[in-house]
């Protein structure tokens, strides 16, 4: 469907050449007068110029012209030659009940779909997900339905850290504690069994440990270094261990993403991408993008439009050892090879941000992608603290997930039972279902750009800008609407008829609105803008609700109007929740 405001421009257009004058005078805005009129046409000032004449008079002319219209009502030229516009509140109906009758309500797919890969997630395997992670996902996730929705061809990968020191670090403590097993035996050529030497539990304790006593033990760091380039190197028995590790830490990430409802179409890792580093870094000599400095092999990207310093990057060490940057320049290579994406958004640490400016500009000099691939960094702030600084435990330690959300989940439990009399089971379920839409909505409404400071009390609140009050209103009209099946109400036939009151039409244009919002959320990647649309949209909700009687309506036409608005305001919000990765429960 056309936007709403395309159409009232295009109104006012055609005005405008009735009236004789240029329809590039037309453009129409929302209404910074809210008291005045609802839309607003300034033209006539800008059109002034060219014709020679008073705005007034302009404007004068384009509201004659508009006689007879069937978009606009109420239209009014004030001086000095503001053109003030209300819809029409039965052309605003017949637009909602287009809304209704479309399953995207009213959003048309892309013409042009493309193929985007989005790279977030980044958990480190075997070390426990911290809550710089959390952002990822959250963020990762939302932009991923974000450009589905828009129709295009999406594929998630959580780019798992596989292949640093902590694969040393975790191999030489495992060699420490049982020596004997077959995988540290370099004469050892049979088969390695299938299950691994160690539970998850363990593997989780292991980590810390061997990182503790590397930083007290010269010898142990040296050991773990050694074993981590030997690994790298494609020593067998490392390599199974490096499986095993996978496996085990992979399906305890898949829990974890999973109690975020988030998921991914790839479980890549940068170990996956280490057999393309040789014939790539052979490409770079070969055509002399790469030259040795001071023993490493290095690409110069600095441009001359550069106000800070870009180093050069460097694709191996004076070791021939490879890093981070050769990582993620292979995983290119595979990505266009594989997948052919049209755009790669890498959802990560906007402390990263230069790392990432060396990946692009050496993988454009090299040719490693198309010109017109799209490379896109989108970079996010740090969670804080109250206290403004990054985000700690009670103990002053590196803040886990699992404690962030358990500390949330707590919170909203107290809340939910202080709520109303429920078992102790409803109250965890639904506790569960808020507190992730606690923990996503105060996440998102941010921009992902700006740090933010985490806040359980507020973002748990149930009043305000926060996810618990999207749900409220959510739950609120299903047990409206529950309600009015009870009592045996069928209305999906009906239509939404012209509103009666101020109230009603604000929200019905509020609702008008979704289309072009989620062209903008798209065109910007910026879950932020969805956050702050609901709130509008609950907003208006809220102040319909409480002037209207909806299940009280005597007229039968105007009851079924009403609850055919519910029905789609309840549509919209899920629509928009649904993008942003959380959901409402049955009853709060
Ligand atoms: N594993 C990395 C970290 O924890 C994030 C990976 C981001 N993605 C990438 N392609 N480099 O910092």
């Amino acid at each position: 469907m056309k936007k709403l405001l395309d159409l009232i421009t295009e109104e006012m257009e055609q005005a405008f050449a009735k009236a004789g004058y240029d329809g590039k005078y037309a453009r129409v805005t929302l209404s910074n007068r809210p008291d005045l009129c609802e839309y607003q046409c300034n033209g006539a000032m800008a059109a002034a110029k060219e014709y020679h004449k008073a705005p007034i008079m302009i404007a004068d002319a384009v509201v004659e012209a508009l006689e007879g219209t069937r978009i606009l009502q109420d239209v009014q030229a004030v001086n000095p030659g503001f053109i003030n516009l209300k819809v029409n509140a039965e052309f605003l109906s017949s637009y909602l009940n287009g809304m209704l009758e479309d399953e995207r309500l009213g959003y048309e797919k892309t013409d042009a779909p493309e193929t985007i890969m989005i790279d977030y997630g980044g958990p480190n395997v075997a070390k426990p997900l911290h809550v710089g992670h959390l952002r990822s996902a959250i963020i990762g996730e939302s932009v991923k339905r974000i450009a589905r929705f828009a129709g295009h061809r999406v594929i998630g990968d959580v780019h798992l850290g596989d292949w640093g020191l902590q694969m040393g670090l975790i191999i030489t403590e495992l060699k420490e504690r049982k020596p004997g097993l077959g995988y540290f035996d370099e004469a050892y050529e049979g088969d390695y069994p299938e299950e691994a030497p160690f539970t998850i539990a363990e593997l989780e304790e292991i980590y810390p440990t061997a990182s503790g006593k590397s930083k007290e033990d010269a010898s142990y760091k040296e050991a773990a270094m050694q074993a981590t380039f030997q690994l790298q190197q494609g020593r067998r028995g490392y390599q199974a261990l490096l499986k095993h590790i996978l496996n085990v830490s992979v399906a305890d990430l898949k829990r974890n993403y999973a109690n975020l409802n988030v998921d991914f179409d790839l479980w890549k890792g940068e170990s996956d991408v280490q057999p393309y580093i040789p014939d790539m870094v052979q490409e770079m000599r070969d055509k002399g993008y790469a030259h040795m400095s001071d023993g490493a092999l290095v690409v110069d990207i600095r441009e001359e439009s550069d106000t800070k310093e870009v180093p050069p990057c460097m694709i191996l060490k004076s070791d021939g050892a490879s890093l981070y940057t050769t990582t993620d320049l292979a995983t290119i290579v595979e990505r266009m090879k594989l997948y052919h994406p049209d755009r790669i958004v890498y959802v990560v640490d906007k402390r990263q941000e230069m790392h990432f400016v060396q990946v692009f500009r050496c993988a454009r000099k090299c040719g490693l992608v198309t010109e017109d691939t799209r490379l896109q960094f989108l970079g996010f702030g740090t969670m804080n603290g109250k206290d403004g600084k990054p985000f700690k435990t009670r103990e002053g330690g590196v803040m886990r997930l699992q404690y962030l959300l358990s500390d949330i989940n707590e919170e909203m439990l107290k809340k939910i039972q202080e709520s109303r009399p429920m078992s102790e089971e409803e109250a965890e379920e639904i506790a569960k279902v808020v507190g992730l839409s606690a923990v996503k909505y105060g996440d998102l409404s941010n921009q992902a750009s700006k740090d933010y400071i985490f806040d359980v009390d507020r973002f748990t609140s149930s009043e305000g800008n926060t996810g618990p009050y999207i749900l409220y209103t959510v739950v609120r009209i299903k047990s409206i609407l529950k309600k009015y099946g009870e009592q045996g109400g069928e209305a999906a036939d009906a239509r939404i008829m012209e509103c009666e009151n101020e109230s009603e039409k604000a929200l019905m244009r509020e609702l008008a609105r979704f289309n072009s919002v989620m062209e903008n959320v798209y065109e910007e990647l910026a879950p932020h803008k969805i956050c702050a649309y609901i709130y509008d949209l609950a907003n208006a909700f809220n102040r319909f609700y409480h002037e209207t009687s909806i299940l009280g309506t005597e007229e039968e036409a105007r009851k079924h109007s009403r609850i055919r608005l519910l029905v789609l305001t309840r549509r919209v919000l899920e629509t928009c929740m649904d993008l942003l990765g959380f959901e409402a429960p049955e009853r709060m």
